[in-house]
């Protein structure tokens, strides 16, 4: 499964980028906000340090305008990937830009109805949200099963790669990847987690301190 990372935070993308762990990053006009930095720069920026897929939002409710702005976010590197809403305007656009080679993202999904038809419209990646899911009390994760379910009943025709998002967990991520997820995108807080771990963090205690008891150096 590959790592998304999902922030604009510079520093962030670095740190996670020189470990080695990252093989794309998303970005959305709230995660924009946060960095409290300009879009288009921040989107430069980033592609700068990442080499695989970067999703770049377009801010318009509004298919052509849509389309405009996915013309010219695509033209910022050529590992920009345009994300659309699930709205029809956004299937349109998502139809247009994707017949001009462009790879879109299509975000902001929460039914396995609306997975199937974002692919049959080019679709390169589907976001469904699991944690604003959970936050609901509905299972995030039934909806993955759903869309890996209906996308491998069609291997030759559905090509479109399941992007979880909205990840709240570092056991949602090996929940998802059970499922064989495609893309897991994870806010960086998250995957710091999964690193840790308290038994880790004890063994490795007692190792050293045995260490230093033999007296010997390296
Ligand atoms: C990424 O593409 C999504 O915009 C992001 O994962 C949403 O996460 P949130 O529900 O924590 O805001």
């Amino acid at each position: 499964m590959k790592f998304f990372v999902d922030t604009a935070n510079i520093d962030e993308i670095s740190e996670l980028s020189e470990m080695g762990i990252v093989d794309g990053v998303t970005t959305n006009p709230s995660l924009i906000y946060k960095s409290g930095r300009d879009f288009k720069e921040v989107i430069k920026e980033i592609a700068r340090i990442v080499s695989g897929p970067i999703s770049a939002e377009v801010t318009s409710l509004d298919k052509n305008e849509m389309i405009d702005q996915g013309l010219e976010l695509s033209k910022i590197a050529n590992n920009i990937v345009i994300k659309v809403p699930l709205t029809e305007h956004g299937l349109i656009a998502c139809k247009n830009l994707s017949k001009k080679s462009i790879k879109v993202n299509v975000t902001l999904c929460f039914s396995s109805s609306q997975a199937l038809i974002a692919s049959k419209m080019g679709a390169t990646y589907i976001s469904p949200f699991i944690g604003r899911l959970d936050d609901i009390s509905n299972e995030g994760l039934n909806l993955i099963e759903e869309i890996i379910t209906i996308y491998s009943n069609y291997p030759d025709r559905l090509s479109t790669e399941v992007l979880v998002a909205s990840i709240r967990s570092p056991l949602q991520v090996a929940q998802v990847a059970q499922m064989g997820a495609d893309v897991a995108t994870i806010p960086p807080k998250i995957i710091k987690q999964m690193i840790k771990h308290p038994l880790t963090d004890i063994g490795l205690n007692s190792f050293m301190e045995d260490w230093k008891k033999t007296g010997q150096t390296f």
